[in-house]
């Protein structure tokens, strides 16, 4: 071992600037909150105010450090002014998780021809492009700090592919090529991008749209035939997202991980 390397600082999160898009609510929430519980500076950015307004205040009130800034991502200079406003507050910008997406409001359509135009192009425009306009927004700051971490939010559904949501499993599937690609343009600056792709996970959005009849089914599959035979969690996700933006992932960069229980197996 090299005299200044140390393992006890690796999974050192406190003090961190960490973005997560769409972290007021859903599974953002839920990595806001960790976030915060081990003290990083959160900034989270999304375009549900009351609900980032306040999940900024509790993790404040807890005793960590958060922030609320109101972003449409797929807007390029409300990314630039969420990058700017990081910056200002607490002077550094460590991590970015791409977290926003249309998911929940998307409704699941039997016949795929019936998709509107204009939904594909504003699922696409936050979906992929959001994630483009982050990444270009704090690659500057993470640039001249010569280390920055960039978790990207895939899903297990580009791999299987399925039905009803065809420009959303679309837009997951570039995400992870998009993760791939530009790992290759940032590694000389010391920034590491990644991609998660959970399973379908009871988020409080998701959970409250399907009906409890699906979930039981859902359950029931999950027992049936995942590695570990039980329904995904928000928190299932928390330790891989950590873990990715923190030290003791500084030589993992392009890789997409599968944080699903091992339900894809089959
Ligand atoms: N829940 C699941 O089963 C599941 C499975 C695989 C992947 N994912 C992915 O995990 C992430 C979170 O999922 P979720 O279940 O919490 O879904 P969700 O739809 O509840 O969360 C999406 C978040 O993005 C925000 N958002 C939407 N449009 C935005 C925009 N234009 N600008 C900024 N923020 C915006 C929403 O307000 C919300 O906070 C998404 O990327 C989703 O695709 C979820």
């Amino acid at each position: 071992m090299s005299e200044t390397f140390s393992a006890k600082t690796l999974f050192d999160l406190s003090g961190r600037t960490i973005i997560v898009t769409g972290g007021a609510v859903g599974i953002g929430k839920v990595y806001s909150r960790a976030l915060g519980e081990v003290g990083a500076n959160v900034v989270i950015a999304d375009i549900t105010d009351n609900e980032g307004g306040a999940l900024a205040a509790e993790i404040e009130e807890a005793g960590g450090s958060a922030l609320y800034v109101s972003t449409d991502v797929s807007d390029m200079a409300a990314c630039r002014a969420l990058a700017e406003k990081a910056l200002q507050t607490y002077g550094a910008i460590d991590g970015l998780v791409n977290n926003a997406a249309m998911y929940a409001v998307i409704p699941k359509r039997d016949d795929w021809t019936t998709i509107p135009e204009d939904e594909w192009d504003r699922l696409m425009a936050v979906n992929l492009k959001g994630i483009f306009n982050c990444c270009k927004a704090c690659f500057p700051a993470m640039k001249k700090q010569g280390h920055g971490k960039i978790v990207n939010i895939s899903s297990s559904t580009w791999l299987t592919g399925t039905t009803g949501r065809l420009h959303y499993t679309t837009s997951k599937a570039g995400v992870v090529g998009f993760t791939r690609s530009i790992s290759h343009d940032l590694g000389k600056d010391g920034i590491c991008v990644n991609a998660v792709c959970p399973g379908l996970t009871k988020s409080e959005t998701i959970g409250a749209i399907m009906p409890e009849e699906h979930w039981r089914r859902r359950e029931k599959k999950m027992a049936e035939t995942a590695a570990i035979p039980r329904l995904q969690k928000p928190e299932d996700l928390v330790g891989t997202i950590l873990f990715l933006l923190s030290s003791a992932s500084d030589y993992v960069t392009g890789q997409t991980i599968a944080c699903e229980g091992g339900s894809n197996h089959l």
